[in-house]
């Protein structure tokens, strides 16, 4: 039986419970400051004149010289000291053009005015000269390739396979744009400081990035810029990387003014501007038996990166990573490649990639099983990895591996089985209105950075004594998502201390260790565990204190709900003992280094091995009923399982799991970009559509708590996965309904129509 190694962690009084969040009361109330709430003293107001065509040369960027420039500070790519380069993967993007234009609004120059409506005047008074050039929109005419990858499993027996397959099913499936929509837009303030250097406060998931970003963009030393988070109004990986734009267009403009600037997006320029998730085409070819056996596959992706390089590469990588999804396969071969486009880049979006790939081999299933004439729901559970399988890198599954388990629980909660026939009973009745269907997909998602991400980074986080318990120092942000919370749960557990005697000190570069970034659904399972190690490691050494102060043997005390005890005898109340080592000894602070667990290993050259230490699993059911005539959809019941490892706080795991699942509806449904010569059309919430209230049902979650052993207490990442299985099932319960397999989101009415007709025509 596989222990877990952190197994010195006991679950308190804490861990597993449901404690008030807290930024919670701060954030019903109002109480909470987001950036924009915030008034920095001399503060100016700073706003970016973009291009408007997709591709073209620059030739100039005018300023109107019969506009009154007095009071207005004006920034081209000339006044750029350091580096012109958001700094990221590749040096490729600039903060402000300097000849190229390769996107529609792509930054050119920067404006700032204390005064706000002069200086939304003074934009209409900046002309950007330019000779425009063909625009690349199709990704599949794109010749730039930023990034390629190959898995090659087994491959020199696929051509076997597929000979002596009894079947042989194609499919291919297109994915488009998805936005982010975090409700508080991009915002940042730069303030100038008299060393040269530069403060920053902003809205972001991962100040660390904007930090390395601004040192290079001013051509400073590390010491010289702080970058603070201010409460975050959701990011969903769309402030992972645009916040080091928006905070260096910020210090741009502070450094020429001597003024804090400050930068808030409107809503339309950051849907218009800011990453969004990348679009893909994904073709299937599968080897599978008569009994639906899966043999081999050969999978193509081919994912949109947009202009610059960004973070295609790490997307494209977790994409094909996850592309075979949550099946055994004998064979696979699987390539991936991420091109260049004329749009704003693509970038983060919860998920990164796997959503996209998710979908793809979901929908193939479905497809298999229709033209086997199997039900789906058995080809996924004959398929699905269970523990000692491989994955298409040749990773065996050690632990932790609940495919199987959540198939089961969701198939058992929806009822799948009963509805199945009922449905399909009733939409053969002649003239029904609305032809119900059911649909079930099965998901995984590698937990915390891919490869040697963890094992490079080497995050640090720690906790230090306060005169009352203990402060978490870490860099990692809450964005919404509750990592204040399930921190102090952690601190609180490993110190025996009641939450409310742990802080969460300020996110800030300049005083912080690096735990990294808040990605990758890598916050709770990589830093939590790191958090509560170190507090472990204090209270060791308050506990030694005590039994030094009261007489007792060191290895007898423990702290209890706040109280030093040494067999069954009180010794003194945890503050009492906190305070007296501030006075005699001074501050107290652990930090700890995250370790990698051993022999999880991954070959970045041929990609074979572990590509992630552990996978959440997930199976969602969804119930929805269509329109025979117009093909409106309702979504009737959902019901989601996701093996979280363990649920550090019931209530915010289901709120995760609930609030992923109705942004993935939105991605199958609703969801849509809509372009014209490389720009967006639909910039503002009205025009582009998101699940409110009124459009997706309670969805009904199943916490399974399958203990990954390197996690604390057993937990894995949670944040994404619940983003990647609601689409596939989405059109799964589509085809069961209308008998037609739609391939391509968001599966809008149109498409279900056109889906329709193509099925009845027998395409
Ligand atoms: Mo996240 S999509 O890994 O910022």
């Amino acid at each position: 039986m596989l222990r877990p190694s952190l197994d010195s962690l006991t679950e308190g009084r804490a861990v597993g419970q449901s404690p008030a969040r807290l930024d919670g009361r701060d954030k019903v109330t109002g109480r909470a400051l987001y950036l924009d709430d915030l008034t920095f003293p001399g503060q100016v107001f700073g706003r970016t004149v973009r291009s408007t065509v997709p591709h073209a040369r620059l030739l100039g960027v005018r300023f109107d010289p019969a506009f009154d420039w007095s009071g207005i500070t004006r920034v081209t790519a000339a006044d750029i000291q350091g580096d012109n380069v958001v700094q990221l993967i590749a040096d490729d993007q600039p903060f402000l053009a300097r000849d190229v234009i390769r996107h529609a609004e792509e930054p050119v120059a920067l404006l700032a005015c204390a005064d706000r409506e002069r200086l939304e005047a003074a934009l209409a008074h900046v002309f950007v000269d330019v000779e425009p050039l063909p625009p690349v929109l199709d990704p599949l005419r794109s010749e730039v390739v930023f990034k390629q990858y190959l898995i090659d499993h087994a491959a020199s027996g696929l051509a076997e396979a597929f000979a002596r397959a009894d079947r042989v099913v194609e499919g291919t499936y297109l994915v488009r744009h998805q936005e982010q929509m975090y409700i508080e837009p991009n915002a940042v303030c730069a303030v100038p400081r008299e060393d040269g250097g530069m403060t920053l406060h902003g809205s972001m998931q991962c100040p660390f990035y904007v930090h390395r970003a601004l040192q290079r963009l001013l051509r400073v030393g590390e010491q010289q810029i702080s970058v603070l988070q201010t409460v975050t109004g959701g990011g969903f990986g769309g402030k992972e990387e645009y916040p080091s734009m928006v905070a260096g267009h910020a210090a741009l403009l502070a450094r020429k003014s001597g003024r804090p600037v400050k930068m808030v997006y409107r809503r339309d320029e950051d849907v218009a501007a800011t990453t969004k998730r990348h679009p893909a085409v994904m073709r299937h070819r599968t080897a599978v038996q008569r009994d639906g056996t899966l043999l081999a596959c050969e999978i193509d992706v081919v994912m949109d990166g947009g202009a610059y390089v960004t973070l295609s590469p790490v997307v494209a990588s977790r994409g094909v990573l996850h592309a075979a999804g949550a099946y055994r396969w004998p064979h696979a071969r699987i390539a991936c490649r991420v091109v260049q486009t004329n749009t704003p880049p693509n970038g983060a979006f919860r998920g990164f990639g796997v959503p996209q790939t998710i979908f793809a081999v979901e929908a193939q299933i479905e497809k298999i099983a229709r033209e086997l004439q199997l039900d789906p729901l058995e080809v996924r559970r004959r398929n699905a990895l269970e523990l000692g399988d491989e994955t298409p890198t040749g990773q065996k599954l050690l632990w932790s591996v609940s495919a199987r388990e959540c198939l089961d629980a969701v198939a058992e909660r929806s009822g799948y089985a009963e509805k199945r026939a009922a449905f399909a009973r009733e939409n053969a009745a002649p003239g029904a209105r609305r032809k119900r269907g059911i649909g079930i997909s099965l998901a995984l998602h590698g937990a915390g950075f891919t490869g040697a991400g963890e094992a490079k980074l080497k995050a640090r986080a720690g906790v230090e004594l306060t005169p009352d318990g203990a402060r978490v120092l870490s860099i990692s942000t809450d964005i919404g998502q509750g990592t204040l919370t399930v921190f102090a749960q952690m601190a609180a557990d490993a110190l025996g201390l009641p939450v409310p005697a742990i802080e969460i000190a300020e996110s800030d570069t300049s005083r912080m260790p690096d735990s990294g970034p808040t990605v990758a659904s890598r916050t709770l399972m990589v830093v939590g565990g790191t958090i509560a190690k170190a507090a472990q490691a204090l209270s060791r050494t308050l506990c030694s204190f005590a039994a030094e102060v009261h007489g007792a043997v060191a290895g007898d005390v423990l702290c209890e709900n706040g109280v030093f005890i040494a067999r069954g005898r009180s010794l003194a109340a945890f503050g009492e003992i906190a305070r007296r080592w501030l006075a005699e000894r001074g501050p107290l602070r652990v930090v700890e280094q995250y370790v990698h667990p051993q022999g999880i290993e991954f070959d970045e050259v041929s990609y074979r091995g572990a590509a992630y230490p552990c996978y959440g699993w997930s199976a969602t059911a969804v119930e929805l009923s269509v329109d025979a005539d117009t093909a409106e959809v309702r979504l009737d019941h959902v019901v989601t399982a996701c093996d979280v490892g363990k649920a550090v706080h019931p209530i915010l795991a289901e709120g995760q799991i609930e609030g992923g699942t109705v942004q993935a509806l939105g991605y199958a449904l609703l969801e849509e970009v809509i372009w014209k010569d490389g720009r967006i059309l639909n910039t503002r919430m009205q025009n582009y559509l998101i699940p409110t209230a009124v459009d997706v049902p309670h969805v009904e979650t199943i916490l399974v708590e399958n203990p990954y052993p390197h996690g604390p207490y057993g937990a894995k990442g949670i944040g994404e996965l619940p983003m990647d299985g609601p689409a596939p099932a989405v059109t799964a319960a589509l085809l069961h309904a209308t008998s037609a397999l739609v391939c391509e989101l968001p599966a809008t009415p149109e498409r279900i129509l056109r889906a329709i007709d193509a099925a009845k025509a027998g395409r």
